[in-house]
């Protein structure tokens, strides 16, 4: 079968070679990787994938947000299959989230190249610009533009920390790599297969080396606000004061205690961010703001938190503000045995998983039939400099996502 002879010429050794020389774009003193989007370490990280995409024979196309797609063709003039995400990175990131599903397809490419195989549809690898969205927010900008191309609008005017828009980002962009040719969002695909480090403990935990990724949970992001009054810490009698950060304190409580009642054991609920004012150590808080990230599985759930959430805001007389919302996402059981499919023809134990983490799957999901591969992460840890995989687990993954991608290439 030509998708074994495609898993088996998967070279570990490329592939951990190719790893180590991205995370040189952006490296960190600990061993880490910081390269936000767009920016000059991810322009020259680009430069060199383009490229070692140009060496392997492939064309290369960019689009209106700085995607990069990177195409092997086809016998056919078919729609291609996709694989890939992103190559951005948290601050305080590492080798793996995101580069490591770019890299894998990179080495699906090698070996079929080296398999010396003309598959019937094209396939094509692609970098989504700014997953993280620790530079530019929302994250997934540039995934989600590709399968809803009005969201440019209003994308093109959100700042960094430093003032600068995306669309000055996406110029500078244009202007690094001014001969590469141009194409239309929303392109039609045959297939969107992520493969991706699971950057939580459960693979490990079960001691299985892959997970099928049935869907990703859904989300809610909020902002509160709580108002008090700005008074003196030593003179105001404790009966007098309006204390915004008592107020917020109980309101994190409250919204705490019915996150876990409604979610039970799947509920996941971060009180993130915090600015409080004036933040002076001797004047009673007169302003807090703080966020909640609410995620679950069940919708129903997520819209039970959001109902309740606006009830207990407004009867404590703050004011809850939706930042972002995203139902739970369910991957194409077409996908999804073609991965498990190519697990069992590998002889490779997989676990079905919903996806604790966003990822641009989320919204490649609504534009073509789509699925996730992920592999263990080491203490489950991710966003951090430690993330690792034992490398045998990162080369029976992309070993998975060759035969997977393989098969949909020729049907
Ligand atoms: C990003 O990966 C998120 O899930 O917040
Ligand atoms: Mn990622
Ligand atoms: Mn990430």
């Amino acid at each position: 079968m030509i998708a074994r002879q495609i898993a088996d010429a998967v070279n570990q050794d490329r592939l951990l070679e190719s790893i180590d020389t991205l995370a040189t774009f952006g490296a960190r003193d600990d061993g880490g990787v910081d390269r936000p989007a767009l920016g000059e370490r991810d322009i020259e990280a680009r430069r060199f994938l383009i490229e070692r995409a140009r060496a392997l024979g492939c064309g290369v196309h960019v689009d209106a947000c700085a995607n990069l797609f990177f195409r092997r063709e086809g016998d056919a003039a078919l729609a291609p299959v996709m694989t890939g995400s992103h190559i951005d990175t948290q601050p305080t990131g590492g080798k793996l989230d995101g580069c490591y599903g770019v890299l894998a397809g990179f080495e699906v490419l090698a070996a079929m190249n080296d398999a010396n195989v003309r598959t019937r549809r094209p396939l094509e690898v692609a970098i989504w610009t700014n997953e993280e969205g620790t530079r530019f927010s929302p994250g997934a900008m540039g995934s989600s533009a590709f399968v809803e191309p009005s969201r440019m609008a209003r994308y093109a005017d959100v700042r960094d920390s430093e003032g600068m828009t995306l669309s000055a980002a996406l110029d500078h962009h244009r202007s690094a790599f001014p001969g590469l040719p141009q194409r239309a969002q929303h392109e039609v695909a045959h297939a969107f297969v992520e493969l991706h480090i699971e950057q939580g403990p459960q693979l490990e935990d079960a001691d299985v080396p892959l997970a099928v990724v049935s869907g990703i949970q859904g989300v809610r992001w909020y902002a509160l606000h709580v108002q008090g009054s700005a008074a003196h810490a030593g003179t105001t009698p404790m009966p007098l004061r309006r204390d915004a950060m008592t107020l917020a304190i109980a309101l994190r409580q409250e919204l705490d205690a019915i996150a876990h009642e409604l979610g039970r054991a799947d509920t996941r609920v971060t009180f993130g961010r915090w600015s409080i004012e004036p933040n002076s150590i001797n004047t009673i808080p007169s302003a807090v703001s703080f966020t909640i990230d609410f995620r679950h599985p069940e919708a129903s759930v997520l819209a039970a938190f959001d109902e309740h959430a606006h009830a207990i805001v407004q009867r404590h007389g703050a004011r809850i503000e939706a930042l972002f919302t995203h139902a739970p996402v369910a991957f194409d059981a077409s996908v999804l045995s073609c991965i498990d499919g190519a697990c069992r023809a590998l002889d490779a134990r997989a676990l079905h998983l919903t996806s604790g983490a966003f990822h641009d799957a989320m919204y490649l999901a609504t534009h073509c039939p789509s699925g996730m591969i992920f592999v263990p992460s080491i203490d489950g840890i991710s966003h951090n400099p430690a993330e690792a995989t034992d490398a045998g687990h990162l080369a029976l993954g992309a070993r998975v996502l060759a035969h997977c991608l393989t098969t949909l290439c020729n049907d």
